[in-house]
């Protein structure tokens, strides 16, 4: 981390552990084109209402104040999913253009990446996170409920053709359902140059129906890795604010992440702050309570105001989320809802 000058750390958005956040997740839309099994039910869930929503105006002026007064320096957007909001490339745009630049990127199920990966590489955007969870797309249809395998693995190869680079995987184990493919899952990617991450799965599904004992491990998915590549740590000092633990794969320069948000939680190091589609800030992708920063946009407040409500809510954010503990309760709001 560099150093922060006294006078920027007043501005900071700092909690009571000495965590600055610097990274902001803006979720553009809790809607999506998919319906994974472990995110949402078949029949989707009750959208936001469209007046409850940011405009694309709202967000790229929050946006402004998080990198001008509140020391953001990276920006990702999410959903639902983000590439379903009409204005996104407008948006991307827009908040390349801010003063300092922040970094670009956006966590998306690839799909609309055929389409849109150009036009957003010449927006700004530097980089994209796919999320493929399986290499059969018999299993895809099963998964995410919609027969889509193809158009993701297209959409994953027209972010590399724009030169959305290095373009990111999130996988998320399920057992008996796709835990066998960690190692091929690996392969396939390590042979297109893509950077592999697995999640282990959080209980963040509006359904409710995650449990503890269907959750693969971070420790299971790096025995299966270990069995077929050689692994090599890249040193705990490489972990950073980053979630994921980063391995050298048979020597390099291939990597693979593995996620252990439940097993091996990393929140002393979390940089993250997040604003939801309907203008909420939350502190941690599982706190329970948020902080309303539509109503003071609407109601007139000005930049340093709003900047101080954002410090506000950032200020008591917990020392962690504790998820393996047995009092952990799920968030209101799903996965979805909140942006990943
Ligand atoms: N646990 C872990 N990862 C999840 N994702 C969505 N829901 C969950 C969950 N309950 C992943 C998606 C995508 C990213 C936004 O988060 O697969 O990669
Ligand atoms: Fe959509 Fe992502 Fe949820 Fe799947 S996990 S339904 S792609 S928001």
């Amino acid at each position: 981390m560099t150093t922060v000058e006294p006078a920027a750390r007043t501005g900071a958005l700092v909690d009571g552990f000495g965590r600055v956040a610097t990274d902001l997740r803006v979720s553009l839309t809790d809607r999506c084109n998919l319906r994974c099994t472990y995110c949402m039910p078949e029949e989707g869930l009750d959208w936001l209402p469209k007046p409850d929503l940011l405009t694309d105006e709202e967000i790229v002026r929050l946006v402004d104040i998080a990198v001008t007064r509140l020391g953001v320096t990276e920006v990702r957007f999410t959903g639902g999913e983000p590439l379903m909001r009409r204005g996104f490339v407008g948006i991307v745009e827009q908040v390349a253009a801010l003063e300092p630049r922040p970094k670009l990127s956006v966590t998306t199920n690839g799909l609309g990446l055929v389409k849109l990966a150009a036009p957003l590489k010449a927006a700004g955007l530097d980089r994209v996170n796919v999320s493929l969870d399986t290499l059969d797309p018999e299993r895809f249809r099963t998964l995410t409920r919609r027969d889509r395998h193809h158009d993701v693995v297209a959409g994953m190869a027209a972010a590399a053709d724009a030169g959305l680079t290095p373009v990111k995987v999130n996988a998320v184990l399920m057992r008996g359902v796709n835990d066998d493919e960690a190692p091929a899952l690996l392969a396939w990617c390590l042979e297109r140059g893509y950077e592999l991450r697995f999640i282990e799965q959080m209980p963040l599904d509006a359904q409710h129906g995650w449990s503890r004992d269907k959750m693969v491990t971070a420790e299971e998915i790096l025995r299966d890795l270990a069995a077929a590549f050689r692994l090599e740590p890249e040193g705990s000092d490489a972990r950073g604010s980053a979630p994921a633990e980063r391995w050298l794969v048979d020597g390099g320069p291939g990597r693979v992440g593995v996620i252990g948000t439940v097993t091996r939680p990393f929140c002393g190091a979390c940089d993250r702050t997040r604003l939801t589609a309907d203008g909420q800030i939350r502190n941690c992708l599982f706190a329970r309570e948020e902080s309303d920063l539509r109503a003071a946009l609407r109601g007139g407040a000005a930049d340093e105001e709003i900047a101080d409500r954002w410090r506000a809510a950032m200020a008591t954010k917990k020392a962690g989320a504790g998820i393996d503990d047995p009092t952990f309760l799920q968030p209101v709001r799903p996965m979805s809802a909140i942006g990943g």
